[in-house]
């Protein structure tokens, strides 16, 4: 039985993707702040999973990771899911040093202990969730367009890093546009807005197949190749 760990999966995009890992007949390893729909989803999955409740921030992450593997006897796909958007801070620079924590420094820690862990394995498929927003700075949401930005570079380099290595690693970037869940809960001006459902479904498609990039859903590629062809002097006034 394969076996997968979802950071970051006690609501939207990580929950349904859990259910739909759990569904295609994987062991789910499942990981969060909180610990009630932790319980929720593993009564949901009937016991079929390994939950774990951790803040990718704390400093004792990297060895709840390790911990949440070893419960598991091992993994062969870990997602880096955990994500914020919207933090209401104290002040503009609390809110955005917030949202850095979590999804870079958070993601870094996620990414780089799941690496050095499939190393030594010699084989294993981390999956980061990006985001279209990575593609441009947005003025309302500066600090999340950059660390998205950051999370698809980074793993551009360590793709490039595990071709080098004896071990088989694959590393995908998921470049979700927008998906019904808490992040965009009430968000206005949205578009094209996926059911998290057919969202977790093309998601788990593209994991299958391995594929080093998607957007989802697939029609956000249009938006993507939009969006590189234009000049900066135009996204500059956007
Ligand atoms: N929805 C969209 O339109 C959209 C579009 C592009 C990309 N994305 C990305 O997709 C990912 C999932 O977002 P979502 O839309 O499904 O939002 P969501 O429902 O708010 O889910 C966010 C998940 O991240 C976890 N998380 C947040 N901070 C964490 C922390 N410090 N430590 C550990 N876990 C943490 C949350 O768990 P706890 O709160 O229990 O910790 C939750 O499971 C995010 O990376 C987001 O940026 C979403």
């Amino acid at each position: 039985m394969k076996k997968i760990l979802i950071i970051g999966a006690t609501s939207g995009i990580g929950y349904a993707l859990a259910e739909e890992a759990h569904k295609r007949g994987y062991h789910v390893g499942a990981t969060g702040r909180r610990q009630n729909r932790l319980d929720e989803l593993s009564t949901k999955l009937q016991n079929y999973i390994t939950i774990k409740c951790f803040d990718v921030t704390d400093s004792t992450a990297k060895t709840s990771l390790i911990e949440i593997i070893e419960e598991m006897k091992g993994v062969d796909i870990v997602v880096i899911n955990a994500g914020i958007s919207n933090y209401q801070g104290s002040s503009v620079l609390e809110m955005e040093e917030k949202v850095i924590s979590v999804n870079v420094t958070g993601f870094v820690r996620m990414m780089n202990t799941s690496y050095k862990y499939f190393k030594q394995q010699g084989h294993g498929h981390i999956v980061g969730i990006s985001s279209v927003a990575g593609l441009f700075g947005w003025g309302t949401s500066a600090p999340y367009n950059a660390s998205k930005a950051f999370i698809s570079n980074y793993m551009q380099g360590y793709r490039q890093k595990a071709k080098r290595v004896k071990a088989d690693i694959t590393i995908t970037d998921i470049k979700p546009g927008f998906v019904e869940s808490e992040m965009t809960k009430g968000k206005k001006d949205m578009f094209w807005v996926a059911k998290t459902p057919k969202a977790a479904v093309q998601m788990m498609d593209v994991i299958e197949k391995r594929k080093h990039h998607a957007y989802i859903t697939k029609r956000w590629r249009i938006i993507g190749w939009m969006v590189k062809l234009l000049p900066n002097f135009v996204i500059d006034r956007l």
